[in-house]
């Protein structure tokens, strides 16, 4: 089979931590130690996709693979990136550039807001995430940035603060028009839970999951910015307006319930009624899901888990073949479920499974995939880690 153009090298992943990482790479770039190192972690989100921009819930899982950002105070800002690169001295108030330094760039802005920015530093990144695989790379970069920053400011910015820096760093800043769900699971996150976030109010719920999970990269890269997140927000925002005129009162399509629909389906132009369905029975199965963690139900999380999976792809059309494939082989060879995670059109399939049969079924999965699209995919397994933190590096 031919390969998709748009595939990326498998990840490499450095056995040493991302904080040691950032800390001998500044030793090198700068020769001096840094003076503050913090992490974030990615995320991989169980279920609740693209109701995080709909005032519906999400319940994300913070994973082990993290980002961290090494800085010392300077007269101006100069960044280096582990994997992307130098990106050299940085205009702080110069037009974005369209390349990773923009985050960090969107960070300062946001910290200088808060009278939380130093003057100026030199600042490196080393992160053990894949880049475009739906994982949150983003989010972790301007989490552990927005606090290794602000920390050098004599500033201990809460959980709540740093999520707030850094979702506005992505959203006003470099221009994503995402919800709030990867910053506040990278800022809030905890070993052994799933974080239960409904976005119209804000509350968080932790809800035990001591288990592990599997992540299949589909090997598809998705670039937040090309647009087609932008895409479905505007098209959620339209729909909303519409479903106003019948519900003055209606804030967030999430709002709506299932026995709404059949109202909904009539009034709506045509191309909108999925994206709603989408919204609203997503809505519904994040809230069970969250019920089935918590009493352990792991065979009805999993159903929950494909449903959605099946809503992404014939309702928010936001799946792409690799992970359909995934999702049904994983399916057919013993998991509980598997769901496309993530924005979509591309990143990676968080798949869930019986502990003690999780390493046949990834194989027998890996072994489809390769025989359809001719290459490998990336699997690896996590647990539900800790949120953003200081890092030392000791010796
Ligand atoms: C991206 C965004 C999130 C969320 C997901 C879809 O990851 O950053 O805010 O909208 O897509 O659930």
């Amino acid at each position: 089979m031919p390969q998709s153009p748009s595939r990326e090298k498998p990840t490499r992943v450095n056995p040493l931590s991302s904080a040691r990482l950032a800390s001998s790479l500044f030793q090198s770039c700068f020769a001096t130690q840094p003076t503050a190192i913090a992490s974030a972690p990615g995320r991989v989100n169980l279920i609740g996709e693209h109701t995080d921009y709909n005032g519906g819930p999400v319940l994300p899982v913070a994973i082990e693979r993290r980002t961290a950002v090494a800085a010392r105070v300077a007269e101006r800002w100069s960044m280096v990136s582990e994997s992307e690169g130098a990106a050299g001295e940085m205009a702080i108030d110069a037009p974005m550039r369209h390349v990773w330094s923009d985050y960090l760039v969107g960070v300062v802005r946001e910290l200088r807001a808060l009278r939380a920015a130093p003057p100026g530093a030199q600042i490196t990144v080393a992160t053990s995430l894949p880049i475009g695989a739906g994982l949150s790379s983003s989010a972790a970069l301007t989490v552990a940035a927005a606090k290794a920053l602000s920390l050098l400011a004599g500033r201990r910015l809460s959980p709540a603060e740093l999520a707030e820096v850094a979702f506005r760093a992505e959203y006003h800043q470099v221009g994503v028009r995402c919800g709030r769900m990867d910053q506040t699971i990278a800022a809030h996150g905890q070993r052994a839970t799933a974080l239960l976030f409904e976005t119209a109010d804000g509350t968080l719920q932790q809800v035990p999951f001591p288990g592990r999970l599997w992540i299949v990269e589909t090997g598809v890269s998705h670039r937040l910015t090309g647009g087609s997140l932008n895409r479905r927000r505007r098209e959620c925002e339209e729909a909303l307006a519409f479903c106003q005129e019948w519900r003055p009162g209606l804030r967030y399509l999430a709002q709506l319930r299932p026995a709404d629909l059949p109202e909904a389906e009539r009034r709506l132009p045509p191309p909108l009624v999925p994206r709603v369905r989408h919204v609203v029975t997503e809505t519904a199965r994040t809230r069970l899901a969250a019920l089935a963690l918590a009493g352990g139900d792991l065979e009805a999380l999993g159903r929950l888990l494909v449903a959605g999976h099946q809503s992404l792809r014939y309702d928010y059309e936001s799946t792409i073949p690799e992970a359909d494939l995934i999702v049904e082989t994983a399916v057919r060879h013993g998991a509980y479920g598997a769901r496309l995670t993530g924005a979509g059109w591309g990143g990676a399939v968080v798949v869930l499974a019986p502990a003690a049969q999780d390493r046949r079924i990834i194989a027998e999965v890996a072994g489809e995939f390769t025989g359809r699209f001719g290459h490998p995919p990336v699997c690896w397994s996590t647990r539900a880690a800790p949120g953003v933190r200081r890092d030392t590096i000791s010796g």
